[in-house]
């Protein structure tokens, strides 16, 4: 056995790791051979069918607005990006969304958008009580940013239940490096725990590969994460976007995206782990891959065609000229294709139940 395979076997035997064995598997992951590879993905899978069988979790997703107020250097929808069409959905059209996702049968809603000063408050909860209303057997999942505790409070009494806002990374000169000086890393983590706090089942998650991140970057997420233990831990490669400043910047590796996913799985087991639009733009069969190696979330597109091409955050984003319904069986194939069956249940048993020491 190698090293690394001895690494490995250990992580998946135990679900932890000494820190310093820790990071070297992480330091060693571009040198891993095709056999450590293989056995990191099967032992992350193995664990996923421990607790999801081979049940894969269906997400709607409804990008509701590109309009942002933020400016983070990497993304597509920054307010300084003149060069994007900008659109907001009517909340006729975002429950018009909703209501034909039903009809799908998607049981779980994620209305994600840039953070958009149109979307007030009391928009935000009419919007929500009012799917909840419509659809009281679904769950409503909210992905719009950092907003104060008291907002968080009443999207959460208007219905929301499940709330995603990945950290980015938990490094902060990495974080400085990715944000202009006006967002703090710090306050991003205090809206988890408020969203924690408030009874959110909250989803965290990083990019992997995005400008400036090191070894010492993933150490911090996998400490962080350790602490917060979300329900979901999104994570995909960074891609870069032309209209950034991170445009000649090189995006984030099919190997190194799955190295985490299957890391994830191995230390988080009951962590609802996304197969990201990303990780499907970077290699057609990026999301099949993803499952393989410990996901069990996919989250196909809901927002009507006409908008799809303008919510990019990335170049060549997949899905964008697809009709909901054609999305919907092509990611059913998709895993049927490879023996996994989605499933549209709303994964509420999924949570954490470990607790431990600060090792891996
Ligand atoms: N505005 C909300 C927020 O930032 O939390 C939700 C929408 S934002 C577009 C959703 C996620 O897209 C971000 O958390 C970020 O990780 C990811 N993202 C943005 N730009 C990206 C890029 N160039 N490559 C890969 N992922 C990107
Ligand atoms: Fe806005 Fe989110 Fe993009 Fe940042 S990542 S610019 S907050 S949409
Ligand atoms: Fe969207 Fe295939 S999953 S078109």
């Amino acid at each position: 056995m190698t090293y690394a395979e001895k690494l490995i076997t250990a992580l998946a035997a135990n679900g932890t790791l000494p820190d310093s064995d820790f990071y070297e598997l992480i330091r060693m992951r571009k040198s891993l051979g095709e056999e450590e590879r293989e056995l990191l993905g099967r032992e992350a899978r193995r664990k996923a069918d421990s607790v999801y069988g081979k049940d894969v979790y269906l997400r709607g997703l409804i990008e509701f607005t590109n309009v942002c107020k933020n400016n983070c250097l990497y993304c597509g929808l920054r307010r300084d990006n003149r060069e994007i069409r900008r659109y907001r959905l009517t909340k006729e059209e975002i429950l018009d969304c909703t209501d034909r996702g039903y009809a799908l049968n998607f049981r779980t809603f994620v209305l994600q958008g840039g953070e958009d000063p149109h979307f007030t408050d009391d928009l935000v909860c009419e919007i929500v009580s009012e799917i909840k209303e419509r659809h009281p057997d679904c769950a409503v999942t909210l992905s719009i940013g950092e907003k104060s505790r008291e907002s968080y409070r009443r999207f959460f009494e208007a219905g929301a239940e499940r709330y995603l806002l990945r950290h980015e990374t938990a490094n902060e000169e990495h974080y400085g490096k990715l944000h202009p000086a006006e967002l703090s890393m710090r306050h991003r983590m205090q809206c988890l725990y408020d969203l924690k706090e408030i009874g959110y089942q909250v989803g965290a998650g990083f990019m992997v590969g995005s400008p400036g991140q090191t070894d010492d970057c993933y150490m911090d997420d996998f400490h962080f994460l350790r602490e917060l233990q979300p329900h979901m831990i999104g994570i995909g490669p960074f891609i870069p976007h032309h209209d950034t400043p991170f445009r000649d910047c090189p995006k984030g590796t099919l190997e190194d995206t799955l190295f985490f996913l299957a890391l994830l799985r191995l230390v988080f087991p009951e962590a609802l782990l996304p197969a990201t639009t990303a990780l499907g733009t970077i290699h057609p069969l990026g999301r099949e891959m993803g499952i393989k190696n410990g996901a069990n979330v996919v989250m196909p597109n809901l927002s009507p065609a006409s908008v799809r091409g303008d919510y990019l955050l990335y170049d060549g984003k997949i899905c964008t000229g697809d009709e909901a319904a054609e999305c919907r069986r092509c990611m059913e194939m998709r895993m049927e294709r490879i023996g996994y069956h989605v499933t549209v249940g709303r994964g509420d048993h999924a949570g954490f139940v470990r607790h431990g020491t600060s090792d891996f």
